[in-house]
């Protein structure tokens, strides 16, 4: 039988940082001050990353770049990666993610990459809660429920075991 069907997820976007909870404005400026440890020489684009854990503890992270391309490592998972590593298995409940070029907030938000999304949703798995994403750009924040709506179809350890 063949079935067609749907997917698709509600985010929430707002005009200005402002129009958030403090929680999450700290968030974001957290994320903003992250961008100015990026280590970004060749694209010049500095990515800033902040975590909100369950504790209450707030974990940064920029973008790290290495002259063999390949190795360099985006905001998103520094910032998760050291989380794991400093706070084994505490759920994350919300990222926060900026971008800045010439030392300026990118207008639009910047939506984190394939391979970030990918470990997003692993860390997501690891404390089973939903994981809040906030994109923030100078005149567009977008607010996404849960960071699985990102990556639908995504790969998980499940999905191996299951023949
Ligand atoms: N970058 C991130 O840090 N996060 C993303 O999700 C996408 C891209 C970084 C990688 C590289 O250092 C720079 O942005 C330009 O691609």
């Amino acid at each position: 039988m063949k079935i067609v069907k749907e997917s698709g997820f509600k985010f929430t976007e707002y005009s200005s940082k402002e129009e958030l909870n403090s929680e999450d404005i700290r968030l974001i400026d957290m994320a903003i001050d992250a961008q100015k440890s990026s280590y970004s020489p060749y694209s010049k684009f500095r990515v800033g990353a902040a975590i909100l854990l369950e504790n209450g503890e707030i974990v940064q992270g920029s973008n790290q770049e290495n002259g063999a391309y390949p190795s360099g490592l985006c905001a998103e998972r520094v910032a998760l990666f050291y989380a794991g590593a400093k706070y084994p298995n505490i759920p994350v409940k919300s990222i926060a993610i900026t971008a800045s070029f010439n030392n300026h907030l990118t207008n639009e938000p910047v939506p984190p990459c394939g391979a970030c999304r990918q470990v997003m949703i692993e860390s997501r798995n690891i404390g089973n809660k939903p994981m809040r994403v906030l994109l923030a750009g100078q005149q567009k924040i977008y607010e996404v429920d849960d960071v699985t709506f990102l990556l639908p179809f995504n790969f998980s350890s499940v999905n191996e075991s299951v023949i």
